[in-house]
């Protein structure tokens, strides 16, 4: 049995209109049909532009956001059935790292009081050294207990964030944009504490991040989002050495790799048109506005199921009707759609030549 089990999950916030008299006149299809799973001890990381809605997932998963349908199942239990003292005790055991720690963490409280109020919560205490313990486990320095947030730099802030998860000791850490606020260099050392402090305490991490080379550092597996929908999930190696889906060749095209040579070579591919909006999701496929491969038949009409193509890896799975055909080479991206950026002349660029390098790059 999996740790998580998420199934069909979907959040659609009503838009509303009118002061006196407030009508529906639509909603925002934030989450719409995500189903994954994530096993204990895994580490799951979720990619996504913004506002494709993976903070509502997160959210939603840890019933901080009510959905819209959908199952939620942890540890084998329905999350959305559970109430009252029941609910208390299981939200223990799920716990969330936000993006800005400052803005999570009250101005007002000593580290050491903050973190006695997490575990108030949850009706556990924590002596001093129990308390000391954590923050030398989240490499805080000397002292700390007695300080308040202002105090700490972005990094350590971040580090008196996942103490504060950390001490109610859970199973699940859904961690959203845990180090986007931070200096590349800081970045490296917060990852890496969630990684030595998962082998310690063997915990089960969902890693939501718009930067997919943080999320590859961190992940054993990867799930890619748009619109409200996984259109792409693999094991984290083979979704970058071997991406399906367009929407994902477009995504990683667009990443610096270290070796100079491939990335004299690197070519990136633009996508035609701005990212809709979730209010108003395309029909069909979510990604036919700008598939540089989209075809006539089904892109338009039919939502692709994400669903495991014959010969490729286990757990390799990709919503897109035409997938084998993509891989095949038989179908090639349409020039007018993709929008080639030389980066040596610095603009787009059209032309046959740039056209084939495109399905040289991208055909294989
Ligand atoms: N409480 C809410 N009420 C109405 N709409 C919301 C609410 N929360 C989020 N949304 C909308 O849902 C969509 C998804 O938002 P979400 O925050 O989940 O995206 P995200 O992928 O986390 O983006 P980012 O990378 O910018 O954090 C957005 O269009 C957002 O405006
Ligand atoms: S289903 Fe069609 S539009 Fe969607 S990604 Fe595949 S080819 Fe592109
Ligand atoms: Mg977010």
């Amino acid at each position: 049995m999996s740790l998580l089990e998420v199934e069909d999950l979907a959040v659609h916030f009503p838009i509303t209109q009118g002061t006196l008299v407030s009508r529906t006149v639509g909603h925002v299809y934030a989450v719409d049909g995500v189903s994954l799973t994530i096993e204990q001890g895994e580490t799951y990381g979720l990619v996504g532009e913004s506002g494709c809605g993976k903070s509502t997932l997160g959210r939603a998963i840890l019933k901080l956001t009510e959905p819209t349908r959908g199952s939620v199942r942890f540890d084998g239990r329905d999350v959305a059935a559970l109430k009252g003292e029941e609910l208390r005790k299981a939200r223990r055991r799920f716990q969330m790292v936000f993006q800005d720690p400052l803005s999570s963490l009250d101005p007002r409280q000593s580290v050491e009081s903050l973190l006695q109020e997490g575990m108030k919560a949850h009706g556990l205490t924590g002596g001093h050294a129990r308390l000391q313990e954590l923050v030398d486990a989240v490499g805080l320095p000397k002292g700390s207990l007695r300080r308040y947030p202002h105090e700490f730099s972005g990094g350590q802030r971040q580090r008196i964030g996942i103490a504060r998860a950390l001490c109610v000791e859970p199973d699940l850490i859904v961690a959203d944009e845990p180090v986007s606020a931070l200096d590349v260099s800081v970045q490296a050392q917060v990852l890496n504490l969630l990684s030595r402090l998962q082998a310690e305490l063997g915990l089960t991490y969902l890693v939501i991040a718009h930067d997919l080379a943080v999320v590859r550092h961190v992940s054993d597996r990867v799930g890619v989002m748009y619109l409200g929908g996984i259109v792409e999930e693999a094991p984290a190696g083979d979704l970058y050495a071997d991406p399906q889906h367009p929407y994902t060749k477009a995504l990683l095209s667009a990443v610096p790799t270290p070796d100079p040579e491939a990335e004299d070579r690197r070519e990136r591919i633009l996508l035609a048109g701005d990212l809709p909006s979730p209010a108003a999701p395309p029909s069909g496929c979510r990604f036919h506005t700008r598939c540089p491969w989209r075809q006539a038949d089904r892109c338009a009409t039919e939502r692709p199921e994400l669903r495991q193509l014959e010969g490729a890896p286990a757990g390799h799975r990709v919503a897109c009707h035409h997938a084998e055909a993509i891989k095949a080479g038989t179908i090639r991206p349409h020039e007018v759609d993709a929008t080639l950026v030389d980066e040596a002349a610095g603009f787009p660029v059209d032309g046959p030549d740039h056209a084939s390098s495109v399905q040289e790059i991208l055909g294989r």
